[in-house]
């Protein structure tokens, strides 16, 4: 195993997924990954300016989340890249696998949607389903 992608969106089990996925990294000596996807798809009746608006808190709070896990994992030294992207988290996480060809990706069975009507979410559903290599979902 050479390559490690953990995908966390700033809820609760993300610091587990991130523990997970940092340990098996370690093991394997393997590089890693960290991605996060700021979500700017909105269904909310908003005009353009207020999409603007939404959209830049949405992009600062995703990239304070990643550098702060960022400097953490340094501090137990651990090294890892940290990928920030925009727009459907589902999609745009399986698209950063596609150009870093990770050997697994570790996503949280949950994340922080509120209605739990299922044990996966729908972006851990969709990931399992859809990535090419093998998928671990952290509970
Ligand atoms: N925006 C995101 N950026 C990076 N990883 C994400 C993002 N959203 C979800 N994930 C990954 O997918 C896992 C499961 O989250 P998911 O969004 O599927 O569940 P949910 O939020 O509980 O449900 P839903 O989003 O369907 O309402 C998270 O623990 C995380 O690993
Ligand atoms: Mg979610």
């Amino acid at each position: 195993m050479k390559k490690v992608l953990i995908a966390i969106d700033g809820s609760p089990n993300s610091k587990k997924t991130l523990l997970e996925g940092a340990s098996l990294a370690k093991k394997n000596k393997a590089k890693l990954t960290l991605v996060t996807v700021a979500q700017t798809t909105f269904e909310a009746d908003l005009n353009e300016n207020e999409i603007k608006l939404l959209k830049d808190a949405v992009i600062l709070k995703a990239r304070v989340f990643l550098e702060e896990t960022a400097s953490a994992l340094k501090k137990l030294k651990i090294k890892a890249d940290a990928v920030l992207r925009e727009g459907d988290p589902a999609n745009e996480i399986l698209l950063a696998a596609n150009e870093i060809k990770p050997d697994i990706i570790i996503v949280g069975s949950r994340g922080k949607g509120k209605i739990a009507r299922f044990l996966l979410g729908s972006v851990s559903r969709k990931i399992a389903e859809l990535a090419k290599c093998s998928v671990l979902v952290v509970k």
